[in-house]
């Protein structure tokens, strides 16, 4: 099996919009008019949810009518939040076909196919020409990013000179060695993590100034420790990705914590400008 689509087949396989729409009839939302704050328990697909996107999105200087990309898109919450709240247009890259699919038919049934749309792709060859993009994001992909300095690389090569780039991701904790099954691997395959200075020096490698660290670690932590304890009271919502992560969510979600509070990963976000 490829790398590819060892990493597709991980996240997502199958009719994943049909899951989706069952989990929306399983919790009451009538599909027909669903709003961008309904599906966000769903469609942000990363630790934290929805939070973690606007705090990401308010660090970003976008202004309206600009062209943005989302490298790792997944079901395409945070771009359709970005489009709406900044009134930009957002291109959508994603490795794994079945959450471009579900991305795309969820863009139609908030009506936002004008303004964002999503593509089957690989970060580390992206099919857009060169200074295409007025700013790009990365949030909670690299993960399962093997050349970092390829997928930086084509980052750096479609954005215009000046436009910003963002990038979210586990990093290596100090501690290492993270305990499995996780989100984005279950056992360690096909996961890539590295430490924020090395992310740090592959940065300025791709040639990217400016670059400004923030770790996340605190608000991820409370972020997995909320979840837990919902889990705990059986107060778990009926919409909600961990839908996606199937039978293993408990634990993924317990090793999540773990490893940040035994210091084995490092969340922390990199804001940087193409010169
Ligand atoms: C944790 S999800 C994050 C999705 C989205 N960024 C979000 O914040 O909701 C990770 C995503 O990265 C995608 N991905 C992993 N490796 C990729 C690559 N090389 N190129 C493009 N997408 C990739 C996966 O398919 C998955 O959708």
């Amino acid at each position: 099996m490829s790398h590819a689509s060892a990493i597709s087949d991980h996240w997502g396989t199958g009719d994943v919009y049909s899951r989706i729409l069952g989990a929306m009839q399983a919790a009451g939302i009538d599909a027909s008019a669903v709003t961008l704050e309904q599906l966000a328990p769903m469609d942000h697909f990363h630790a934290r949810g929805f939070p973690a996107t606007k705090d990401l999105a308010d660090t970003l200087p976008i202004k309206p009518g600009q062209h943005i990309l989302d490298i790792g898109s997944g079901l395409g919450g945070p771009a359709r939040y970005i489009a709406r709240r900044f009134d930009c247009r957002v291109d959508g890259i994603d490795i794994t076909a079945p959450f471009v699919d579900a991305a795309n038919k969820l863009n139609a049934l908030v009506g936002m196919q004008d303004a964002v749309s999503f593509r089957v792709g690989d970060g580390q060859s992206l099919p857009y020409a060169n200074e295409a993009f007025d700013g790009g994001y990365t949030q909670h992909v690299t993960m399962n990013v093997p050349d970092r300095d390829a997928f930086l690389a084509e980052a750096f090569r479609v954005l215009k000179p000046g436009a910003f780039f963002a990038l979210t991701e586990h990093g290596l904790g100090e501690a290492g060695t993270p305990h499995h099954p996780l989100p984005w691997s279950k056992d360690g395959s096909g996961a890539y993590l590295m430490r924020p200075a090395d992310t740090v020096r592959a940065l300025e490698r791709a040639g990217f100034v400016k670059i400004e660290v923030t770790d996340t670690g605190d608000k991820y932590l409370e972020g997995y420790n909320r979840a837990i304890e919902l889990a705990e009271r059986g107060e778990t919502p009926v919409f909600g990705n961990h839908v996606l992560l199937g039978k293993m969510a408990p634990e993924i979600i317990r090793n999540a914590a773990l490893n940040i509070a035994e210091g084995r990963t490092h969340p922390v976000q990199f804001n940087c400008v193409k010169p």
